[in-house]
C-alpha cells in the first residue's frame, strides 16, 4: 500500500494523504539554518546546533503524534454569529479537521502543501533561502467559491528558550525568563538576550496584521490545545505580551478574496545575531537593536524576493545533484541516485546523528566515526565542505591517535561525557580522507598543521594524524593478535568491556574491565582496508609506506584466530571467547566481518570469501535486507553488552542495518557477483519498499537505520530514517562498485559489476573539473571490461587525467568477453 507517489520530474515525493504511519518528514536549509517538517506542517527550526539554539520547542513521542509545530489554522470569518465556525488547518495538522482535497510534496530542501476545503485552496511552500538564516512559510490563499469570502488566516509557534534540554526540563527557571518585543508587526522572541545572549528570534508577516498574540495561554485560552485556539475560535487575539510562562509568536491576518481572487502571506521565522557589544538601540536601553535586521525582514516580505529566493535553492540543487546522473534501466535505481539518496547524504553531512523524527537533537552531537562515513557519499558533492569538515574532525583527535567519539557543531569541541575508546574511531578518518584526496587530488591537505584536541599548541600536519590513526590500533592489539575493541567498534551495542548490571547505567560509557582481552575481527578488517589506502598515500608522496607489514600480521591474526572455517568471526570477549562463531549458542554469524574483511580483500582469490558471502545469503539475508547475526539474543549477557539489551530482531540484536547491507553489496562486486549485490541493493532501496509502506512505515524517500528483522514480530517495518550512515554507504555501493565508477588515486575507475539482465547504462560524472560521458554497454556474461576513451582503447580501467584544457571525455565501457 502507497501513500503517494514520486514525482521525478520535480525531484519531489507526493504524499496524498495527511496521515502517513508515521510523520513523513522532510529538511529545509542546507546551510546554517535548518528546520525539520513533517508532512503536516510539524517540526521545529535551530540554528546550526539542534541542542543550544533551538528557535521553535516540539514534543517529541507526543500525542496525537506531531502535534505543535508551524501552526497554521484558516477560519471563515463569514460562518453566522453564535455557530461554531469553521476553522482549519490548512496543513491538516494542529486542527485536524477532514480536508477535500491534500497533497504534501516535498522537495530538495523545500516543502509544498497543498489543500482545499469548501471551495477555499491553501498553497504553502515552506523553505529556508540560502544565506539568510530564516524560515519562509509562503501562504497563498485562493478563493474558489462564487461568493466573496472573509476570512481570517493565524500562524503560531511557540519558541524554545535555546537549550533543548533545559528548556523541557528547567521549569522553576525558566518559565520566569520569557521575554519579547512587539514592534511594527514583527514579534521578537529575546528571552536571556538581556543577559549573555546576543542572538534572538523573530516571527514576521508581510500582510498587515489584524492581532497577535505571545502568551502561550492567551492564545490558547486555558486548558486547551493547538487543535483549537480560543483566540483562533473568536476570531480575534489579545495583542498579549509575553512575560516569563511561554513565550509564542502568532500573527493574525483578514483576508477578503472576490472569487477567483488569491493573497499571498509571507510568514517569516527566523534567527539573529548583534555584535556583543551593540545589543541594544538605543545603547543603554534594554530594547533589542534591530538595525541589522530590519533590511533582511524588508526584503523577504516582498514576494518577489521570495520567488528569487526560492529559485536560488532550485538552483543550487540542481548543480549538486548535476554532479553525478545515470540513466540504468531501472527506475528505482535512477531516482534513488540521481534524487533521493544524494539528498539524504547532504542532511546526514549537515546535521550527522543530531536532529530527525527520531534524534531529539538534545543527544549526540557530531560522531567521529558517523562523519567521516557520511564523508564518503558526499565529497564529489561540495569538496570544500568535505575539506572543512575532514580538519575540524582531526581537530578532535587525540594526541594518542584517538578520537573524542561525539563533539559538538556549534563549538567543535570534543563531547567529554562520552569521551573515547571506541577503538574502530580513528581508522575511519583514513577512509575518509583517502575518499577526499581521491575525489579532489588535494594532496595539500596532508600538509595541513592540525591540533590535537582542539589545541592549537599540539598541532601538526594531518598526516601525521593518519599515522597516529592506524598506531592507535597497533598499539592496542589483544592476546591473537587482532585489534581491542574498546568501549565498541562499529556496532556501538557489542559492549565487551562494559558488565554492565545497573539499571540505566550507559553501556557505552561504563568500564569495567580493563579492555586488554576483547577483540575486534571487524577493526582488523577495518585497518588492512585503511592500510591500503595508506599505501597509496605514502605512494604518492614519495614516502616508505610504514603500514603494510603490520597489514599483514593483521592479516595472518584474522586468518589465524578470526576464520571460522565458513565465515569470519565477529570478535573475541573478555574471557577469550570467540563471537560469531559455530561455536556460539546465540550470535553464530555477523554481517560485519564478512563485509569489511571481503571489502579489505581478503580471501577474494582463495574462495574464502565466496564462502563467507555465501554463509550471508543462507542465514542472514530476508526479503527485508540483511540481518546483523543470527541467530538473535534471546536474553541479556552481561559479557556482551547492550547489544543483548533490545529484543530479538530490533537494533543491533540481529535487526536490518541498511548501513551494513550495502558493504555485503561492496563485497559481492569484489568477486564478481554482480546479481546478488544489486539484489541486496533493490531489497533495502526505500523507493522499492514504496509497494509496502503499510509495513515499512518510514518515508519511501529515504533510507532508515534499520528495519526489524526477522526475529522480531514487525518483520519490515522501518525505524531511525533520515540520519544514518546508511544514506552514505548504499550510495557508495551502488555507484562505486554496482556502476562502478569510482574515483581513485590516479584518475576515475570505470568498472561496473552490474546485474546480467541490464544491457547497459549511461552516466554523466564531474570529475576533477572534467565532465566524464560515460556509457557501458553489455556484450555477454561476465565482468571483463574494455575501455575506450574519447574513441581510443586503453589499458585497465582507470582513465587517467586528460590533458589540461580538455571539457569533456568520452568513456565506452564493454562488459563481457571481448
Ligand atoms: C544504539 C543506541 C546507541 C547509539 C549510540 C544506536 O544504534 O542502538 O542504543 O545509544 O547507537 O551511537
Ligand atoms: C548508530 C551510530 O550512530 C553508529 O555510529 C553505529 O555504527 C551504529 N549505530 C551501529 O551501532
Amino acid at each position: 500500500m502507497r501513500y503517494g507517489h514520486f514525482d521525478d520530474e520535480q525531484r519531489e515525493y507526493a504524499i496524498e494523504r495527511p496521515d502517513t504511519p508515521l510523520p513523513w518528514i522532510n529538511y529545509l536549509g542546507c546551510e546554517d539554518h535548518f528546520g525539520i517538517i513533517s508532512n503536516t506542517g510539524g517540526g521545529y527550526s535551530f540554528y546550526r546546533d539542534a541542542r543550544l539554539r533551538r528557535l521553535t520547542r516540539y514534543r517529541y513521542n507526543s500525542t496525537p503524534l506531531d502535534t505543535g509545530g508551524r501552526c497554521l489554522y484558516l477560519r471563515d470569518d463569514a460562518a453566522e454569529v453564535g455557530a461554531t465556525p469553521l476553522v482549519w488547518s490548512p496543513s491538516w495538522q494542529p486542527v485536524r479537521r477532514e480536508l477535500d482535497q491534500y497533497e504534501c510534496r516535498h522537495g530538495m530542501g523545500y516543502t509544498l502543501i497543498r489543500s482545499r476545503l469548501q471551495g477555499i485552496e491553501a498553497d504553502i511552500r515552506y523553505f529556508v533561502p540560502l544565506g539568510d538564516s530564516l524560515e519562509i512559510w509562503e501562504v497563498t490563499i485562493a478563493n474558489r467559491r462564487s461568493r466573496p469570502a472573509n476570512l481570517s488566516l493565524f500562524a503560531a509557534v511557540e519558541f524554545c528558550l535555546w537549550d533543548a534540554l533545559d528548556d523541557a526540563s528547567n521549569f522553576q527557571r525558566n518559565l520566569s525568563v520569557g521575554e519579547v518585543e512587539v514592534v511594527e508587526g514583527v514579534i521578537y522572541h529575546k528571552s536571556e538576550y538581556r543577559e549573555r545572549r546576543n542572538h534572538f528570534a523573530f516571527f514576521a508577516c508581510s500582510a498587515e496584521v489584524a492581532g497577535f498574540d505571545t502568551q502561550r495561554e492567551a492564545f490558547l485560552g486555558p486548558y486547551r490545545g493547538w487543535e483549537s485556539p480560543s483566540g483562533v475560535q473568536a476570531g480575534l487575539l489579545s495583542n498579549s505580551i509575553a512575560h516569563g510562562w511561554q513565550p509564542i509568536g502568532a500573527q493574525h491576518t483578514r483576508l477578503q478574496l472576490k472569487p477567483d481572487e488569491a493573497k499571498t502571506v509571507v510568514f517569516l521565522l527566523g534567527y539573529h545575531e548583534n555584535p556583543p557589544d551593540d545589543k541594544f538601540d538605543p545603547a543603554g536601553s534594554q530594547v533589542l537593536s534591530k538595525r541589522s535586521l530590519t533590511p533582511i525582514i524588508a526584503r523577504y516580505r516582498q514576494p518577489q524576493e521570495v520567488e528569487a529566493a526560492f529559485l536560488a535553492l532550485r538552483h543550487y540543487w540542481d548543480e549538486l545533484l548535476g554532479k553525478l546522473s545515470v540513466t540504468t534501466p531501472d527506475p528505482h535505481t535512477n531516482r534513488m541516485v540521481n534524487i533521493w539518496n544524494v539528498y539524504q547524504v547532504m542532511t546526514t553531512f549537515n546535521l550527522s546523528r543530531s536532529a530527525s523524527y527520531f534524534e531529539s537533537g538534545v543527544g549526540r552531537g557530531m560522531g567521529f566515526r558517523d562523519s567521516n562515513q557520511d564523508l564518503l557519499g558526499f565529497v564529489h558533492l561540495a569538496p570544500e565542505r568535505a575539506r572543512q569538515r575532514i580538519l575540524d574532525l582531526a581537530a578532535t583527535q587525540l594526541p594518542s591517535g584517538g578520537a573524542y567519539h561525539q563533539y559538538q557543531p556549534l563549538t567543535k569541541l570534543g563531547n567529554n561525557d562520552i569521551g573515547s575508546g571506541f577503538n574502530d574511531d580513528p581508522l575511519w578518518l583514513v577512509l575518509s580522507l583517502a575518499a577526499y584526496i581521491k575525489e579532489t587530488a588535494d594532496w595539500d591537505i596532508l600538509d595541513e598543521p592540525v591540533p590535537y584536541d582542539s589545541n592549537p599548541e599540539l598541532a601538526e600536519p594531518l598526516y601525521g594524524h593518519l599515522q597516529r590513526s592506524m598506531q592507535y590500533t597497533l598499539d592496542r592489539l589483544g592476546p591473537h593478535g587482532l585489534p581491542l575493541i574498546g568501549r565498541a567498534d562499529w556496532n556501538d551495542c557489542l559492549n565487551l568491556n562494559s558488565f554492565s548490571d545497573t539499571p540505566g547505567e550507559s553501556f557505552q560509557t561504563t568500564t569495567n574491565k580493563d579492555g586488554k582481552v576483547a577483540e575486534s575481527v571487524f577493526i582488523a578488517g577495518l585497518f588492512v582496508l585503511a592500510a591500503q589506502e595508506m599505501v597509496g598515500i605514502a605512494r604518492h608522496r614519495g614516502e616508505a609506506d610504514a603500514f603494510s607489514d603490520a597489514a599483514s600480521k593483521i592479516e595472518d591474526a584474522i586468518w589465524a584466530a578470526g576464520w571460522d572455517g565458513a565465515w569470519f568471526r565477529r570478535a573475541y570477549d573478555d574471557s577469550g571467547n570467540p563471537i560469531g562463531s559455530k561455536e556460539c549458542e546465540e550470535g553464530q554469524i555477523f554481517i560485519e566481518p564478512q563485509g569489511v574483511c571481503v571489502m579489505a580483500g581478503l580471501g577474494v582469490e582463495d574462495g574464502r570469501a565466496q564462502r563467507a558471502l555465501d554463509a550471508v545469503a543462507d542465514r542472514l539475508a530476508t526479503v527485508h535486507g540483511i540481518v546483523l547475526h543470527q541467530p538473535a539474543y534471546s536474553r541479556y549477557y552481561l559479557h556482551l553488552g547492550e547489544i543483548s539489551s533490545y529484543p530479538p530482531g530490533y537494533k543491533e540484536n540481529a535487526g536490518i542495518f541498511c548501513h551494513t547491507n550495502p558493504w555485503i553489496m561492496i563485497a559481492e562486486t569484489r568477486i564478481g557477483r554482480g546479481d546478488r549485490a544489486y539484489d541486496y541493493y533493490l531489497r533495502i532501496n526505500p523507493s522499492t519498499r514504496e509497494d509496502l509502506s503499510d509495513v515499512h512505515r518510514c518515508e519511501p524517500y529515504v533510507y532508515a537505520q534499520m528495519i526489524a528483522g526477522r526475529d522480531a514480530p514487525a518483520h519490515g517495518e522501518a525505524k531511525n530514517s533520515w540520519l544514518t550512515g546508511s544514506a552514505a554507504w548504499n550510495y557508495v555501493a551502488i555507484t562505486q562498485w554496482i556502476l562502478g565508477i569510482r574515483p581513485t588515486f590516479e584518475g576515475l575507475e570505470v568498472a561496473p559489476v552490474m546485474p546480467s539482465t541490464w544491457d547497459g547504462f549511461k552516466a554523466e560524472r564531474y570529475f576533477r573539473g572534467v565532465r566524464y560521458l560515460i556509457q557501458v554497454e553489455r556484450t555477454g556474461p561476465g565482468n571483463e571490461i574494455r575501455l575506450e576513451v574519447d574513441g581510443h582503447p586503453i589499458e585497465g580501467t582507470v582513465v587517467t587525467l586528460p590533458p589540461v584544457g580538455t571539457q569533456e571525455v568520452r568513456v565506452i565501457a564493454k562488459v563481457g568477453p571481448g
